[in-house]
């Protein structure tokens, strides 16, 4: 009598503990899911919720291998800004630049990151989307004519052209921009720029 009433019993303990298992299995994973969806903010607003360089980009990290070495010439960048100088000069139909510093290292870092932005103008691969003048300058990339980018030997002479009247506002727009985070670095970062008017 006893044994069977152990045997019986056996299921009902092991129906309990798999249950408590389980039970401790879905805490435990919701509350990581929770922890992970904390860390990467608001929907739609990408990378780590700190409201950085790269909102705008999430889940494309696996897609665009070259964004974290992009991601870091441009963190170099932010922070040497104070050894950057630049200057603009608007063209009828685009800008030309001049942007140089004397250190060696940052001035290879600043070749390396126009080189490397040219490549994603060219192959309408975006950066930071979530600026709404970087998102309408990557919608209208293939109309940028020409990117004409001359290593000096303090950093990196671009003349860069379109044939299309709201484009050449886009690229002088940004080339502002540009000047803007040499001068106000992060905190230009974090800003939405306006788009130039399509009249
Ligand atoms: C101190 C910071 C930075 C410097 C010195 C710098 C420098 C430059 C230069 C010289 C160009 C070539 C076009 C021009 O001269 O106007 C350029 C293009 C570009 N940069 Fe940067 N940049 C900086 C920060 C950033 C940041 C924070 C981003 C975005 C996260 C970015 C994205 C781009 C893109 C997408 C282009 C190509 C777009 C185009 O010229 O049409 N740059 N940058």
């Amino acid at each position: 009598m006893n044994t069977t009433a152990k045997q019986k019993e056996q299921p009902v303990n092991s129906g309990r503990r798999s249950f408590i298992a389980s039970l401790i299995i879905g805490v435990v994973g919701f509350s990581s899911l929770m922890k992970r969806e904390a860390l990467a903010g608001p929907p739609g607003r990408g990378g780590k919720g700190r409201g950085g360089i790269y909102r705008g980009q999430r889940g494309m990290g696996a897609s665009d291998p070259s964004m974290k070495a992009d991601q870091s010439l441009i963190r170099a960048l932010l922070n040497g800004r104070s050894q950057i100088r630049r200057q603009i000069k608007m063209l009828p139909n685009g800008v030309e630049t001049l942007t140089e510093t004397d250190n060696p290292q940052l001035r290879t870092v600043l070749v390396q990151h126009v080189q490397s932005m040219k490549q994603r103008v060219e192959q309408v691969r975006p950066i930071h989307l979530r600026d709404p003048l970087f998102a309408a300058l990557f919608r209208n990339a293939k109309k940028v004519s020409m990117m004409e980018l001359t290593a000096t030997p303090k950093g990196v002479h671009v003349i860069e052209t379109s044939n299309d009247p709201y484009t050449v506002k886009l690229i002088q727009a940004h080339a502002r921009v540009v000047s803007l985070f040499v001068k106000n670095g992060q905190l230009e970062v974090r800003k939405n720029h306006p788009v130039p008017n399509s009249g």
